[in-house]
């Protein structure tokens, strides 16, 4: 929960960075919405940490600059390459929460059960950013993506 904690963290930031770059109005209210659901599924997984008596990572304030930073980069550089930068980020956290929902135990009824919510919306915010006119990215960029989360859930995974 704590790595799916930090990615609410990101998605936070980038979407607020991305807020801050876009140039059409339009594609701004259209990541409004995504944005307004982050924040009910980083509240969850909050809390959900501390139902478990764990603690979030002490790495989130460095999580957040770093994807603030990327979703501003995006934003400047046009609209359609930060719809695109949504899409193929949502589309990682989807096999993310796949992922860690095999690894939970189907016990853990309340956590799948948010996992599993996420996982909806994560999909769906993927699949608008596309129809807003994301550019699809490459594959190589996203193999470079896949490095990058990598990195976050080996680190957050411990700290
Ligand atoms: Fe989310
Ligand atoms: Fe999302």
């Amino acid at each position: 929960m704590r790595i799916n904690h930090t990615g609410e963290v990101c998605a936070q930031a980038l979407y607020q960075g991305q807020a801050l770059t876009a140039k059409l109005p339009a594609i701004r209210s259209a990541m409004e919405e995504a944005a307004e659901e982050e924040i009910d599924h980083l509240a969850w997984c909050e809390q959900r940490i501390r139902e478990l008596s764990s603690h979030t990572s002490v790495l989130n304030p460095a999580f957040y600059g770093l994807s603030f930073g990327i979703g501003a980069l995006a934003g400047l550089v046009s609209d359609r390459v930060s719809l695109g930068f949504v899409a193929a980020t949502e589309e990682q956290v989807v096999k993310h929460l796949d992922e860690h929902l095999s690894d939970i135990p189907a016990t853990d009824r309340k956590s799948r059960a948010i996992l599993e919510q996420m996982r909806k919306d994560e999909a769906a915010h993927a699949s608008n950013a596309l129809h807003a006119g994301g550019h699809v990215f490459p594959r190589p960029i996203k193999f470079g993506m896949t490095l990058l989360s990598k990195v976050m859930t080996k680190t957050t995974y411990r700290i």
